[in-house]
């Protein structure tokens, strides 16, 4: 198949561009690297040696996402293009609003004008709220405590609003829990710009030196040792569950949690890092952060029986291949 690819050059995006290359589908990319670098599709095109057309548009924009649907005959989309940032999203709620929600209004419309049936969505385990766990795909979405989870849970809403009245519409919801490592080669991974938000981008530049330690956000929270648990999946097994997503679509909506049902806590990963990279990881224990909850991991057997996919990567592979590509990286 012909598969756009939204957001393609960011972290998720570009594992997931690999996977469907290597299963023989041929990709468009559009981004606005708002996020991601050129050079990132570069490195698809090294690792796969298959070709990529690249166009560096915004998604919002109407007249240029046209243009990209008018040159290609494209079978199916998937979505990853949308700000991502917990914390920035409650300080600019109108960007977060506008572009993640605008931009995949502007694709629906396009999807509709040329006939594009097949819609995979990038959602994220946060539309749970503070569920019971194990989360099922069938629980009562709870209200999340930022901008970014909201956007999340209004597309899902809009995207089954559209399914209902285009029949023929194949729409997956994929919820990802929390994705972390990087392609097996070293050469892409996650690379975000400044102190991270997010705990394994932070324990590799503590690894690397390029800060001081890690500050473990609250250790009394009921788990296994206090510190917050989460449900840790290799990126390149979210990817894989994309093409099994997109090869077993069929028409209405469809929503798939993408995790490991293992739940990892701050503390484990700290300590599975460090033996795996025999690299000690200085770390102070800190207040709670605010609106993160206890514990978070996926009842994973709907995909199990239903994509027939499994995440074939545990936290050690996770471990090493952040490390990986943290010590390759230049930039
Ligand atoms: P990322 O920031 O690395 O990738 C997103 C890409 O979209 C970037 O390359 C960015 O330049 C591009 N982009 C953003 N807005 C755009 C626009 N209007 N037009 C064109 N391009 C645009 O993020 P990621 O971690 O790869 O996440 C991909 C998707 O998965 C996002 O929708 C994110 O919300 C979702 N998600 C991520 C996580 C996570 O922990 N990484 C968890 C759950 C869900
Ligand atoms: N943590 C720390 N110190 C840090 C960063 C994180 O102790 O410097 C802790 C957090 O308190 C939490 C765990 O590490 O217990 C994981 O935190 P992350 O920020 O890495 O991930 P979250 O689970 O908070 O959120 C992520 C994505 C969201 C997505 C969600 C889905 O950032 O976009 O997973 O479950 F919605």
């Amino acid at each position: 198949m012909n598969i756009l690819v939204t957001g393609g050059a960011g972290y998720i995006g570009s594992h997931t561009c690999i996977a469907l290359l290597e299963a023989g589908h041929k990709i468009i990319v559009a981004d606005n690297l708002c996020n991601s670098k050129a050079e990132t599709v570069d490195k698809i095109k090294q690792i796969t040696n298959k070709e990529v057309t690249f166009y560096q548009i915004d998604v919002t924009d109407e007249k240029a996402l046209d243009y990209v649907f008018s040159n290609h005959s494209i079978d199916g989309v998937i979505h990853f293009a949308g700000l991502k940032s917990v914390g920035e999203s409650v300080e600019k709620p109108l960007e977060y609003y506008y572009n993640n929600l605008v931009a995949t209004m502007v694709l629906c419309k396009a999807c509709r004008n040329y006939g594009v049936k097949k819609f995979v969505f990038s959602s994220s385990a946060t539309v749970y709220g503070d569920n019971r766990v194990p989360f099922e795909e069938a629980m009562k979405l709870l209200p999340t405590t930022n901008p970014y989870g909201e956007t999340k849970t209004m597309i899902e809403r809009i995207l089954t609003d559209i399914a209902k009245v285009s029949q023929d519409w194949s729409v997956a919801l994929l919820r990802y829990f929390n994705p972390v490592g990087a392609h097996e080669s070293g050469l892409i991974g996650e690379a975000p710009n400044g102190v991270p938000n997010n705990l394994m981008p932070y324990i590799t530049k503590v690894a690397k030196g390029e800060l001081e330690k890690l500050y473990i956000f609250g250790d009394d929270y009921p788990t296994v040792d206090g510190t917050g648990v989460r449900d840790y999946i290799h990126v390149m097994d979210i990817a894989e569950g994309h093409v099994a997503a997109l090869d077993k679509l069929t028409s209405g909506v469809h929503i798939y949690n993408l995790g490991t049902g293992e739940g990892t806590s701050v503390l484990q990963l700290v300590k599975t890092f460090e033996e795996v990279n025999n690299i000690e990881i200085p770390y102070e224990i800190v207040e709670r952060r605010t609106g993160d909850i206890a514990i978070c991991y996926a009842d994973t057997s709907k995909a199990k029986k239903e994509l027939g996919w499994t995440t074939k990567r545990g936290i050690v592979e996770m471990c090493r291949d952040s490390w990986a590509f943290k010590t390759n990286y230049k930039g």
